[in-house]
């Protein structure tokens, strides 16, 4: 991998995710949730490109980019200082997000950023770190930074940060149906225990027929076995996410799902013509900010 020109800026493009299923377990005594979290990267892109810079700053562009803080919380610059601190640098870099991942959407956009800012760091600090060392720092950094940094089809098993690369053959053609505002994830797990309180939570698994539709490309039977444990809660949240929901459904797609803890909506259809008639009766019903249309899976988190 090349570090490019001295003194210039490295980019690396990083895709989306939706989950083809999320199987959550009851809340473990670290306040997180073992899951079966089959993860599929979807073509739309962050493109994140650090710059050395006098000292760590992040910026960022794109219609939601008001949504996305730029102070040290940002998911990004930690991961600039993660990395930073374990080759002792000083992480004096300007990280530029070009953000077009929805924010607080369910879709890993967070997380898609700071895998970027990761590579590209790593890239432009020449730290000749393994892959595996970036990816345990993914890990330290949220559940789901792993799986952006490596992409195409995973499960993700202990908090979704352990992963187990997937067969995945052909095209899946999707469509996200973008909600005002976003969605907290602990907040979205917060209702998800409240709504099983006192039930019996079975542990995690990823479904066979899940994993078999992933693997012969068959888009009817991932439909049918597409699941999200957190939907329930996510709706409970969000009550008119289930008009999406059903404006998607009638506009011919094959199945609708909430992304992740949402607030997206992901609607699974046959093929482009499907999914560019779905996403405009879903923009033109009202019950959405904007609709995507987007192909998986996609590649992981590559310097550009
Ligand atoms: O790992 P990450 O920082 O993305 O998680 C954000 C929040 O989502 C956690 O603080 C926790 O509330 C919830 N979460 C969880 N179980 C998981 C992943 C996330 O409860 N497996």
């Amino acid at each position: 991998m090349s570090a490019g020109r001295p003194g210039s800026g490295v980019t690396v493009r990083v895709p989306a995710k939706v989950n083809a299923q999320l199987s959550v377990g009851a809340p473990r005594p670290d306040g997180f949730h073992d899951l079966a979290n089959v993860f599929l990267a979807v073509g739309l892109y962050d493109e994140v490109t650090v710059t050395p810079a006098e000292t760590l700053r992040v910026t960022c562009s794109g219609p939601d980019a008001g949504l996305v803080p730029l102070d040290g919380t940002n998911l990004a610059a930690r991961a600039a200082v993660a990395l930073a601190a374990r080759h002792g640098i000083s992480p004096d870099v300007h990280i530029h997000i070009a953000k077009d991942i929805p924010v607080a959407g369910g879709m890993a956009g967070g997380s898609a950023d700071a895998a970027a800012a990761l590579l590209a760091c790593d890239t432009l600090w020449a730290t000749g770190s393994t892959r595996d060392e970036l990816l345990a720092i993914c890990a330290e950094l949220g559940s789901d930074v792993p799986f952006s940094l490596v992409g195409g089809a995973a499960l993700g098993t202990g908090r979704g940060e352990r992963l187990t690369p997937l067969p995945i053959r052909g095209t899946f053609h999707w469509v996200f149906a973008v909600a005002d505002g976003g969605l907290s994830t602990p907040a979205v797990y917060g209702e998800f225990d409240r709504l099983t309180a006192g039930t019996d939570v079975p542990a995690p698994a990823a479904g066979e027929d899940v994993l078999r539709a992933l693997r012969t490309g068959d888009a009817g039977a991932l439909a049918v076995a597409l699941t999200n444990d957190l939907q329930a809660a996510a709706l409970s949240l969000r009550p008119e996410l289930a008009d999406t929901l059903a404006v998607g459904m009638s506009a011919g797609a094959l199945a609708a799902v909430v992304s992740g803890s949402g607030p997206t909506t992901a609607f699974l259809v046959a093929d482009r013509w499907s999914a560019e008639k779905a996403a405009d009766e879903l923009l033109m019903s009202g019950t959405c900010r904007s609709a995507r249309v987007a192909l998986a899976p996609a590649p992981g988190a590559s310097v550009v």
